[in-house]
């Protein structure tokens, strides 16, 4: 099948979001304005996507990513004179409002305090650094600089990414597409999904088939099923007992996103890893097989400390934050590429240093294309 012919079968089967033309509206809205004053802007996807397995959603499949990388991105593309669309899973780590949303030091109610005439104060520990992002964040709020969008789904995702990347492509060479959220690589497709929760008891099951029943469906199950099969070598339950969940692939979408829906747009998009040997590789294979612009390589243990942009044409570059009173040694780097992580939490944050480059390449990109 073709991209296209996967793509046409992938939107025609899987339903929008609700809000998808109200939120593809207000994109149209921030690329205009931002087009018109020549401002760059940039879609930066972020946080997991949760794959459901029932239509009317009790359970669903979920991964790591809390949307440390997207959040602190988009501060820096701020920082560095982007507008950007925050396109984000709702309820993971936001723009600013992450230093204290998710600190480890407490939740949001233990930065503020009570102050003697009754009014809510920060505290004064905490109140220098709250009224600076505070100030960045109204500036980015005020001068219409951050759009966020949310998604839940990879179905949300997918439908929120096609429709606002298609909007990016009036920017041309000017749209920046960095797409730090995680997707999810497989899926149930909703001609198998459940309508409703699934039952974890026989009581629970032969109440649905009685439903069944009198509604003139048969949802009685097949009785050799409730032997125990080979399905691995030492089963300790009969296979009705199990919940099996049968998942087919995501369409891989960012061959369409390259070639149609923002084919003059800098693309870069983030290869995860665990296995230090093969990053670099499928970081290049990826570029070859998509034919953008830049995947920036990191590794699930250390993506905090250090990534590598691979892009064609150059040498990969590994991009790795300063350590807290000490150097790195040659030694400590071959440890870390490995995927050992330091005792200590890292000095800086890596995004300080991937925006800057990633923008350095977008210079270039417009250049070239423009
Ligand atoms: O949020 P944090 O905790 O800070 O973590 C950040 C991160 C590790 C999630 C982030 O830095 C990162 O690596 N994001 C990409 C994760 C991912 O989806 O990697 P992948 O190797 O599975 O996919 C690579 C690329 O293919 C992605 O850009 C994705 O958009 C694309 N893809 C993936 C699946 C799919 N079905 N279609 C795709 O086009």
């Amino acid at each position: 099948m073709s991209a296209q012919d996967q793509e046409d079968v992938y939107f025609s089967t899987n339903p929008p979001p609700r809000h998808l033309e109200a939120h593809a509206a207000q994109a149209r809205a921030f690329i205009d304005a931002h087009a018109a004053a020549g401002r760059r802007v940039v879609l930066v996807t972020s946080g997991g996507t949760t794959v459901p397995l029932e239509k009317q959603t009790v359970r669903f499949i979920d991964n790591f990513s809390a949307g440390t990388r997207g959040a602190t991105s988009a501060e820096y593309f701020l920082e560095a004179g982007y507008a950007v669309i925050f396109l984000h899973r709702e309820f993971s780590l936001t723009p600013y409002a992450r230093h204290f949303s998710h600190a480890t030091t407490g939740g949001f109610l233990d930065f503020l305090e009570v102050g003697q005439g009754g009014g809510v104060s920060a505290r004064p520990d905490v109140s220098a650094k709250m009224t600076e992002i505070l100030s960045r964040y109204h500036t980015a709020r005020t001068e219409n600089l951050l759009l966020s969008i949310p998604f839940v789904t990879i179905g949300d995702y997918l439908h929120e990414l096609r429709a606002i990347s298609r909007l990016m492509a009036s920017l041309g060479p000017r749209g920046l597409l960095y797409l730090a959220a995680a997707v999810s690589d497989f899926f149930v497709p909703p001609e198998r999904m459940a309508e409703h929760k699934i039952q974890s008891t026989d009581l629970g099951r032969r109440a649905q088939e009685a439903a069944a029943a009198a509604a003139g469906q048969d949802l009685s199950t097949d009785n050799s099923e409730e032997e125990f099969d080979n399905f691995d070598s030492s089963p300790r339950v009969p296979r009705s007992k199990r919940l099996i969940i049968d998942l087919d692939p995501v369409p891989k979408l960012l061959l369409n996103l390259v070639d149609g829906w923002a084919p003059r747009g800098m693309v870069s998009s983030f290869k995860l890893e665990t296995d230090p040997t093969i990053l670099v590789t499928k970081a290049r294979y990826s570029l070859e097989r998509y034919q953008h612009h830049l995947v920036i390589g990191n590794l699930l243990a250390t993506r905090k400390w250090e990534v590598v942009f691979v892009s064609p044409g150059r040498e990969d570059n590994w991009l790795r934050v300063k350590r807290k009173g000490k150097e790195w040694t040659e030694e400590d780097v071959k440890r870390l590429r490995q995927g050992e992580v330091p005792k200590e939490e890292p000095g800086e944050e890596i995004e300080r240093f991937i925006i800057p480059a990633v923008k350095d390449l977008h210079d270039q990109h417009i250049k070239a294309n423009e």
